[in-house]
């Protein structure tokens, strides 16, 4: 067998996976028509039905389905009960939990399923990694790389009951200059108002090092979330709700950048008087 071709099917599993003639003519017609699911916990559920057609149609019984974006195992059950082995990834571990209820796994049933999760975490150097690959996608479609603020953790995100305004942490991994940070995301981060002067950037650049590096933060946004090289424009705060941008100003080691509006832009400028006082 070739890489990449399926494995033949043998009499039995062809039988055993017949499609009726109504399935058939109904799967393979032009339009679907079906209820979509119902959102509980995930953002983006399809309905089971979606993919119990295409094993239907596209793996015979005790084929193994593969659903690189797994989300809350819509995929997975369909494939369990059509007899077919299943196997997913899903980048957010919180949808384990999800995945598990909807599977029924702690459940034994009459087939005798068997599931294993496997949390992995990345650890190393990525771009590295990705180097050493084979063959590496790149998507020719230019992308607007702007970062949504509100869709800063990678993969969905599960809305639960009482989150709404909650804070989420980062953390800082490096200071690249006075007004820029990078997070331990890899997105670098420009703090609003803050203008590097040439006589104290280095100075600047130290205070921020040791009061804000490896530590946690949160950040709140103005109404221009973005400057024109595509950077997230932020307030940042230390978690113990320190204004890192307000500290910064007061240290008199930056200068204010009142170049465009913003919430606090009178509030900086006043502080910087103070400061020349
Ligand atoms: C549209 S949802 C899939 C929903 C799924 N069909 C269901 O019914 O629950 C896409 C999923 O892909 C996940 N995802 C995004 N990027 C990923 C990646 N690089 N690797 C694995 N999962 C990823 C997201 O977290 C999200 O849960």
């Amino acid at each position: 067998m070739r890489e990449g071709d399926a494995p033949k099917p043998t009499k039995e599993q062809k039988e055993i996976s017949a499609m009726t003639t109504e399935e058939w003519n109904t799967y393979f017609s032009g339009h679907w028509n079906f209820a979509g699911a119902k959102q509980e916990g995930h953002l983006a559920m399809f309905p089971e039905e979606l993919p119990h057609r295409l094993i239907k149609m596209f793996a015979f019984r005790g084929d193994t389905v593969l659903d690189p974006f797994m989300g809350s195992g819509t995929t997975s059950l369909a494939a369990k009960n059509l007899e077919r082995n299943s196997v997913g990834y899903e980048i957010n571990p919180e949808f384990i939990e999800i995945a598990k209820q909807k599977l029924n796994t702690r459940q034994p049933d009459f087939m005798g399923t068997e599931y294993e999760f496997l949390h992995d975490t990345v650890n190393g150097d990525v771009a590295a990694a990705i180097e050493q690959l084979p063959y590496k996608f790149k998507d020719p479609h230019k992308l607007d790389k702007k970062t949504d603020p509100r869709k800063l953790t990678f993969g969905s995100r599960i809305e639960k009951e009482g989150e709404a305004g909650r804070e989420e942490f980062f953390t800082v991994k490096e200071i690249l200059s006075p007004e820029k940070v990078m997070l331990s995301n890899g997105l670098t981060v420009k703090l609003i108002g803050i203008k590097s002067e040439p006589f104290t950037h280095d100075k600047a650049v130290g205070y921020l090092t040791e009061k804000i590096r490896g530590k946690r933060i949160f950040m709140k946004y103005d109404k221009l979330k973005h400057d024109e090289e595509n950077l997230l424009l932020c307030y940042l705060y230390l978690e113990n709700k320190t204004f890192v941008n307000a500290h910064l100003i007061k240290s008199g080691l930056v200068g204010i950048d009142s170049s465009y509006e913003y919430r606090y832009r009178e509030r900086f400028l006043d502080m910087g008087e103070l400061v020349q006082s």
